[in-house]
């Protein structure tokens, strides 16, 4: 299987692209950009619970910037650990929290220091700081150890990433045997062509780096993950600048997918 990677422009070009833009999101959430953000984005398109979200602080709703609902595909106990491998402002870190609770682990990474910064105050102002860790790092190579997590969720950013099989080999190494993942990114209906693919903007718009639907289940096979499972779609560039730079027949769209490590 190839999964399709760019090929005519510097992954660390790409890499300080998504960097910028996400840096710029932390900044000025309420700017202009090709992507929904925001508590009433997530209540309205993605199906989160409004009424949770308004108990957590603005500092991390406000830039919340997914394109699924991780949260909503499985339970999380009391006392697990859970992950979020690229966790921006850490909406969805804060809800985890709450739910694994005090004898629970929260840890976050990110590479973007405003959002971890951002993070960290959420999860102070969230009185949650006692279960949530945020951790600088890269999704690639986590800061994280081996068979440590209970659940890792990942919430609208495998598609930023030029090598997904390391990606994915992250996860799997992090997990526990019998783990879960949780994950919520973008899919495309179909491949995009090389131009859309070398294309660092359209990346960066999370779409350029989008899968089509096989290459996801693949990905998690080949990395000893089991019982993958597409269980929901979102329209989450509906109406964004995103949906009109690349052809609304691509059906670039969220979803909500699982699968575990075998044990
Ligand atoms: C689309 S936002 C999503 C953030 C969060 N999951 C959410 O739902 O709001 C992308 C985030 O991924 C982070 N990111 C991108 N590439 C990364 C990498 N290689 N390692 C760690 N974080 C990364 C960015 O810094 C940014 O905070």
């Amino acid at each position: 299987m190839a999964i399709a990677s760019p090929e005519n422009f510097d992954k660390e070009y790409l890499r300080q692209q998504v960097m910028d833009t996400y840096e710029h999101v932390a900044k000025d959430p309420d700017a202009d950009y090709h992507f929904h953000r925001g508590p009433i984005y997530a209540s309205e398109y993605l199906g989160y619970s409004l009424e949770e979200l308004e108990t957590l602080p603005r500092i991390s709703t406000a830039r919340f910037a997914g394109v699924g609902n991780p949260i909503a595909i499985g339970p999380i106990n009391p006392g697990e650990t859970v992950l979020d491998h690229a966790c921006g402002a850490g909406m969805d870190i804060l809800l985890a929290a709450r739910r694994v609770g005090d004898s629970g682990h929260a840890i976050g990474v990110d590479m973007t220091q405003d959002m971890r910064d951002c993070a960290r105050q959420g999860a102070e102002e969230a009185g949650l700081s006692n279960i949530v860790e945020i951790r600088k790092g890269m999704y690639e190579e986590l800061p994280v150890e081996d068979e440590s997590v209970d659940v890792v969720i990942s919430n609208g950013v495998v598609n930023l990433a030029p090598d997904k099989l390391q990606v994915f080999k992250e996860i799997t190494r992090v997990l526990k045997p019998g783990g879960r993942l949780y994950m919520a990114d973008v899919i495309v209906q179909r491949e995009l062509t090389a131009e859309a693919r070398n294309n660092p903007d359209i990346w960066a718009a999370c779409i350029g780096g989008a899968l089509v639907e096989p290459e996801l289940y693949e990905l998690a096979e080949s990395v000893g993950l089991e019982n993958g499972v597409i269980s929901k779609r979102f329209n989450c560039f509906l109406n964004t600048s995103a949906e009109q730079k690349v052809s609304k027949e691509l059906f670039a769209h969220g979803v909500n997918f699982s699968a575990s490590k075998r044990k």
